[in-house]
Parts: structure tokens; C-alpha cells; sequence
């Protein structure tokens, strides 16, 4: 069975781009039954850029409801926080004095991040480290990622390679599994939907501010009755995304005219307000019973727990640490 582990930033709320991109493949993956997964929330690494205590326990809390809600299920998957398992920062300190600076001066996250002016600290710097404990804790073959993150898997392999170099074989080699690329999910504006360009639609948005979003996507501005081209439509493409049922009707209305684009726009957020219909309700239920969600927490942090002391104790072993005095 292959070992698949992916962790999830707990920034902010998630957006049909994080759906299409990454969320969505990655539920799939546990779905098909046919790999070991896990799947955690990585709230450790917001530490680099959020340093409100407040804001942080509130993305951490939603992002948990957030992945509960949309599919990740506790009985197939070992679902857990990796702040609840302290070998991710004990393994971290050991990888990075084995990490040469000029392999992380490489990474491409760092270099633009710092470019957009964010604040370096050396948690910023050293990202790619706590990463590859993540992922080397628990000997995971397949790490899915979106494009941005292969190459910090990568370099969780190349720390692996130079550990086993060094100590003897420890480590099980990753292999980044790049999520393909489902296109760029546009924003309101048609241009790649991200926070940053504030053309964002959110998943569990209200329904009027749902509403409100779909309704103001651009298009241009043939007048009603005319021919509308639905391969130039950005309201068509989420049709297609959606897989909405009754795509080729609509094509055919576009092209003979008798659909307009707020009509359009209307069926458009029917769909998928229907779509995230279980869950929103799964999430709703989450949210009034913190006692599940603390069980689920629970059980996920015991069974990571114990695959990930028994790699650190192999590797502080390897490394002359020992501590028998304490037993
Ligand atoms: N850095 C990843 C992201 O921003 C999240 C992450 C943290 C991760 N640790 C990981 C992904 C380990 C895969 C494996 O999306």
C-alpha cells in the first residue's frame, strides 16, 4: 500500500481555487481506498506569517471543520494537527543540522515571499525543514501537492538522502505527486483566483454573499438575445467545473441567444449552493459539537503520535542520542 501524507495550511478561509486545486484531488485520493493516508493540519508553518493568538486558534479550529466537512473521514484517513505531535519539532532541529544553508537559499517559496516584502524570520527560512519532518516522520511515499510545494518536497528527499548517507538507511525516500493542474480556477475578474487579487468566492460563504459574488463575475457586455460565445464566458466555465448536468442545453442556449448572462449567473449559483450543500451541513453540525471534533483530534494525534516517536527514537538512536538515565 502507498503511504500518502499531505498537510493543509490553516490560513484563511478556503476558496473554489484551494477546492479545484487541491482540496477536492485530495480527498479523492483517500477516497479511492487503495492508499494509506494521512492527512493533517499544518498550523505549525502559519506560525511564519500569523501572530495573532486569536486569529491563529480560529483558522486552526475552522480549518479542521473545513476538511471534516468537505470529505476527510477519520476511519480512512489518520487526520490529526501536527502541533498535537511534538516529534515534528524535535525532528526539525535534528534535519537542520544536516541541511546545507544554500539548499534552502534555493527555495523558490522563500525567494518570493521575501520579495513580497514579508517579513523574513528564520521560520520563513527554514519552512522547508519542519516540512520535510512532516513528511519524513511517518515514511510517507507519495506527498500530493499543488505546483508551488513540489519543490520543498524535494527537498524533503534530499535532507532524507543526505540523513541515510551519513547514519544508514533511516528515512524512506518522498516523491512529490504534483496534483494536475485542473487550468487555473479563475477569480471573479478572470484572472487566477487568489486572496491577494480579492476575487475570491468562498466555499461556505453566506447565501446572499454567495449571491452577491456570482452575480458581479464579469462578462462582456452583449446585450440580451445576441449569441453569447460560452467558451469566453467565465460564468460558463464554473458551469463546467460544477459539472452542472445540463451543460450542453446551455451551450446550446448561449449560442442561439435565448440565455442571458444573469440567467446565466442565477442557475450558476443554484448549482453551487447545492453542491456544498452536505457540507455546509456537516460543518454546521461540527460547529455545535466541539466534543466529536476533540474525539476525532484525539484519536488521530495517538495513532500519529505513535508512528512518529518510534522514527524519532530510531533516528536519535542513530544519532548517539540516547537517554537511558531517564528510564
Ligand atoms: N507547505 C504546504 C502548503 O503550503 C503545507 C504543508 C506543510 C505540507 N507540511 C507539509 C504539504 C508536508 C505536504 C507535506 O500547502
Amino acid at each position: 500500500m502507498t503511504r500518502i501524507l499531505t498537510g493543509m495550511q490553516s490560513s484563511g478561509t478556503p476558496h473554489l481555487g484551494n477546492y479545484f486545486g487541491m482540496m477536492k484531488q485530495t480527498i479523492e485520493l483517500q477516497n479511492e481506498g487503495k492508499n494509506e493516508c494521512f492527512y493533517f493540519i499544518a498550523d505549525l508553518h502559519s506560525f511564519t506569517t500569523q501572530r495573532d493568538p486569536e486569529e491563529f486558534k480560529k483558522n486552526q479550529e475552522t480549518c479542521v471543520l473545513d476538511w471534516l466537512s468537505l470529505g476527510v473521514d477519520p476511519k480512512k484517513s489518520v487526520f490529526y494537527r501536527q502541533s498535537d505531535i511534538r516529534a515534528h519539532t524535535e525532528l526539525t532541529w535534528l534535519l537542520l543540522c544536516q541541511t546545507p544553508m544554500g539548499l534552502l537559499e534555493r527555495a523558490h517559496s522563500y525567494k518570493d515571499k521575501k520579495a513580497k516584502g514579508l517579513e523574513a524570520n528564520s521560520g520563513l527560512f527554514t519552512y522547508p525543514v519542519l516540512m520535510a519532518a512532516d513528511i519524513l516522520l511517518y515514511s510517507a511515499n507519495k506527498v500530493p501537492v499543488g505546483k508551488d510545494q513540489k519543490q520543498h518536497v524535494e527537498m524533503a528527499r534530499d535532507i532524507a538522502q543526505k540523513f541515510n548517507n551519513h547514519y544508514g538507511e533511516t528515512f524512506v525516500l518522498p516523491e512529490p505527486q504534483v496534483l494536475k493542474d485542473v487550468e487555473t480556477i479563475p477569480g471573479l475578474d478572470g484572472q487566477k483566483m487568489s486572496k491577494s487579487y480579492g476575487n475570491t468566492i468562498e466555499i461556505f460563504a453566506d447565501e446572499a454573499v454567495l449571491k452577491k459574488k456570482i452575480m458581479s463575475i464579469k462578462t462582456d457586455s452583449v446585450p440580451l438575445g445576441k449569441s453569447l460565445d460560452p467558451k469566453k464566458c467565465l460564468v460558463f466555465r464554473f458551469h463546467e467545473l460544477f459539472q452542472n448536468p445540463n451543460l450542453k442545453e446551455l451551450e446550446a442556449k448561449y449560442k442561439k441567444g435565448t440565455i442571458g448572462y444573469g440567467d446565466s449567473k442565477k442557475q450558476l449559483f443554484d448549482l453551487i449552493w447545492e453542491h456544498f450543500k452536505p457540507a455546509r451541513e456537516t460543518k454546521a453540525k461540527l460547529a455545535q459539537d466541539s466534543k466529536l471534533v476533540e474525539k476525532i483530534l484525539k484519536e488521530g494525534a495517538e495513532k500519529a503520535n505513535k508512528i512518529a516517536e518510534q522514527k524519532l527514537a530510531e533516528v536519535r538512536e542513530k544519532m548517539g542520542l540516547t537517554s537511558k538515565h531517564l528510564v
